[in-house]
This record gives C-alpha cells, structure tokens and sequence, in this order.
C-alpha cells in the first residue's frame, strides 16, 4: 500500500480546498440561528460521502439534527468499520480574540505546525478529523484497495450532547452492526510521538440558581441585613474543594477507581516538559489535586469546575446593588466507573444542603454521559499501532484523555463493540477557543494512517 502517500501528495491542494469549502459553513448546533448551516452541512457530507465511494448516502431524520449514513458493503464475510465524527461544531465566540474571522479558513504556520495549519472553527473539533476519513475512503475506492465493509456515521449533535445520536443507535442496532468503531476526535501528544487514546471521561453538567431577596435592593440601604446571593454563591462554590483541592461532595469518589502504582508509573513514561506546559499557558505554576501530577489530574482524576458564573450589575461603571440571583454552570469530569446520574444527584443534595436558609437554591442537570476505558489486548488497538506504526516511524502510546464523548459508552452498550480512538489533533490545537486550527501535517498523516488501520484490521480478524 505504499502508493498511499503518492496519492496524498498528489492531491492535498484538493484535499486542502475541500475541507476548506466545509469549514465556511458555520453549523454551531448550540445557536438555534444557524439551523439551515447546521442542515448545509449534512448535505455537504452527504455529496463528500458519495464521492468517496459509498454506494448508499441518508441524511436521516432525529428529533433534532439529522445523521449522515453511508456505507460501502463489499462483502458480508468481511469485517465492518463503523466510522463516527461530528459535523457540528461550537460558537466561535469570544469573536473578538480571534486573529481571522472563524469562518473564513486561511493558512498559517505556527510553532507547532511549521508547515502550516488551517484556522478556522472546527478546523480540529472535528470537521478535519471527520474529513480525513472521507477522503481516505476516496483512496481506498479509487485504488481498489478496500479491504473491508465500512459504515459512517456523522451526526450533527455532538457540541450539544448527542441526544439524537442516542435516539438514533437505540432504533438501528442492526443497520449499525459492526465489527470496530473509529473515531479521530481526540488529540495525540505531539507531531512526532502518536498516542492512542484509550480512556476518555465522563461529564455531569448543572446550571444552579441561589435566589435571595424577592428583587434588586439598594446595598446601602439593606446590604449586610439580608443574604447577597452572590457572596453565597461564591462561598458555596468554594466550599466544593478542601485545602487539597479534593472535592467535598459526600460519595463523589465512592466509585473511583484507583491506579495501581505500576499503572501510574507507565503512564508517567509518555513525554511531558511541565516546564513547556506552564510557558504555553503564562502560568507560575500548576495547580490542583493534592498527590497527583499533571497528567493524571487531566485524566485519570475526576474534577469540578465552574464554566460560568453570573448575576447582579456588569455593565459601565458602579450600579450599587444587591441582586435576588445569582447563577453558575458547574461541569464534573468523571472517570469511567462514576454514573453521571448519580454524581449529578449527589451533586444535587449536597448543594442543597450547604445553603444557608437565608436563600433557594435550584439545580438544573444539562447533558452528560459515562466515561470510557478500553483494554490495549485487542486487534482494533494493535491494528491501529501498527498503522501508527508505519506511518510515523514509531509506535503509538496508550493514553488517557481528559475529554468527554459521552456517546462512545453508549456504543459499547447498544453496539456491543470497541471504539478505537485515533487521534491526530495537539492540545494546542485551541479546540473550543479562539483561533482553533488544524495542522496541514496532522489531517494529510492522518489520511495515510487511517486506510493501514483497514488494512491491518482486516489481516488480523481472520
Ligand atoms: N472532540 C471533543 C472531545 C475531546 C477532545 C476528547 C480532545 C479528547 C480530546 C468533543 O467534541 C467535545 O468537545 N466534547 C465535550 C463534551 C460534549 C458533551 C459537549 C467536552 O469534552 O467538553
Ligand atoms: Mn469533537
Ligand atoms: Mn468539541
């Protein structure tokens, strides 16, 4: 298969311009005012898909966004790759600190990437992930080297939750049979060092309202008599981590699964400089979970973060003030044995239980799902290393990811298969922030890995 790479090389100006075409069309699922985008874009995988080769394309209905189907069947003896990604992706805003509009791609060269990257929204996140795909199945179709049955699915929910993805596997088990499912929605540690990502965490997400006073009350007037919702909001916020910065909610870690010391130590083998980790943040120092270094505290720990917090008088100048409300959005990264559920419940109780009288509290859940963990002993793992492998002269590295795709567990458990997790974004990448981009390197290295992975898989199912 070593003709792969001529293939790439004579068509990454094309193979660039395409992505490019798809990357203007600004599908945000999260802003209702960008629906018709959102449907655009469907289309415009659905043609992508044809092209490529597969001999059967539906934009499938949901209750919310459609899912591109495809599939070529080549044999039913032969094994089944379900490919997964998204064409959704998230607001561009903060539009401001973006150094080019998100929607008009254009070409720079950065550090990371000296042979340029393309800045756009989605870019990464997963719109060139998901392309890789297609157009790797243009070179398997065109050259005749298909080994095997493939399947996509492409839906267009993910930034929001995956609600209609869900709806959609639960009716469709049989059209969705498959032997291995493939994602590129994750990152590797570096350009010349591939990882494999074998873990990805869970998420429970709340929205919590303190409410005090019945309305607005001048500060002077009755500040220091009645509760500022604010002030407690922020206390009880901070009361949600010890001086270890543990999480405090009774039961949150009942089902955490500790690492062995020797798991710990291998994990602590993959290169990592915090040195070059605080210079590209600007920060003095890290910080977090007592006991734990870095990377495990983005991984194999669970967390609580505030994403948004709210209320009272942020405008021009000084309003004095004491708000009836105030808000925040709360995310929990889980690890793979904690039920999102009951997190969010335990969550739920404990909140409520540290209000002081002096206010209501009301929580509301938003989207989340399990985390996910998979064993390297399989094929799909090892098909994927050796792919890896071949095309970047070195082996990949396990590793677990900080990140949530909370409908991989759900795959496991209506789909009955492993998801194998081939990655070719960098965490520099500033997926879901301003000036996200996507390596040139990254997306062509990743059509020439993923038809080695087809082609390994196929070889050792038999
Ligand atoms: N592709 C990301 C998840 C990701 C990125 C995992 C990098 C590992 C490495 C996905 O699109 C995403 O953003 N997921 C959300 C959760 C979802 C429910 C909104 C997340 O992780 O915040
Ligand atoms: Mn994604
Ligand atoms: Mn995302």
């Amino acid at each position: 298969m070593e003709n792969i790479k001529s293939y790439v090389q004579q068509n990454k100006d094309r193979f660039i311009n395409e992505l490019i075409e798809l990357l203007k069309i600004p599908s945000i699922s999260a802003d209702s005012a960008y629906s018709q985008d959102v449907l655009n874009t469907a289309d415009a995988i659905k043609e992508s898909l044809l092209k490529a080769g597969c001999d059967k394309v539906e934009i499938c209905e949901t209750p919310g966004y459609p899912i591109v189907y495809g599939e070529k069947i080549i044999d039913t003896n032969l094994p089944t790759v379900l490919v997964y990604g998204h064409y959704d992706v998230q607001p561009a805003d903060p539009i401001n600190l973006w150094d080019s509009p998100p929607f008009e791609p254009v070409i720079k060269t950065t550090e990371k990437h000296p042979d340029g990257a393309i800045f756009a929204r989605g870019a990464c996140d997963d719109k060139g992930q998901m392309y890789m795909h297609v157009k790797a199945l243009e070179y398997m179709t065109v050259n005749d080297k298909l080994p095997c049955n493939v399947k996509f699915m492409i839906e267009g929910e993910e930034e929001i939750g995956s609600s209609s993805l869900a709806w959609f596997v639960e009716r469709n088990q049989e059209k969705l049979s498959n032997d291995v499912i493939l994602i590129s929605d994750t990152g590797m540690i570096s350009n010349s060092q591939p990882s494999i990502t074998t873990g990805l965490r869970g998420l429970s997400y709340v929205e919590v309202e303190v409410t005090g006073p019945n309305r607005d009350l001048h500060s002077g007037l009755y500040g220091g008599a009645v509760a500022n919702p604010i002030n407690i909001l922020a206390k009880m916020i901070a009361s949600l981590h010890d001086e270890n910065n543990h999480i405090t909610i009774p039961g949150f870690y009942d089902n955490v699964e500790e690492l062995s010391l020797e798991e710990r130590s291998e994990m602590a083998k993959a290169p990592f400089s915090l040195e070059a980790y605080k210079k590209a943040l600007n920060i003095e120092d890290v910080y977090g979970e007592k006991g734990y270094t870095t990377n495990e505290r983005n991984s194999i720990r669970p967390t609580l973060d505030v994403n948004g917090i709210w209320g009272g008088y942020t405008g021009e100048g000084a309003k004095t003030v004491i708000a009836s409300k105030a808000y925040a959005k709360i995310s929990m990264r889980l690890v793979p044995n904690q039920d999102n559920l009951n997190i969010t419940e335990l969550f739920t109780k404990h909140f409520e239980s540290i209000a002081p009288k002096a206010v209501k509290v009301k929580v509301t859940p938003h989207h989340g799902g399990q985390g996910y963990v998979t064993p390297i002993d399989n094929i799909g793992y090892q098909a994927a290393n050796k792919a890896y492998t071949e095309s970047f002269g070195v082996p990949a590295i396990p590793q677990r990811s900080g990140g949530s795709i909370p409908i991989v567990a759900l795959f496991e458990k209506e789909l009955k298969s492993k998801t194998i997790l081939m990655g070719f974004g960098l965490d520099s990448d500033a997926i879901h922030s301003p000036n996200e981009h996507f390596g040139i390197f990254n997306y062509l290295k990743g059509i020439e890995t993923i038809p080695l992975f087809y082609k390994y898989f196929t070889e050792m199912s038999k």
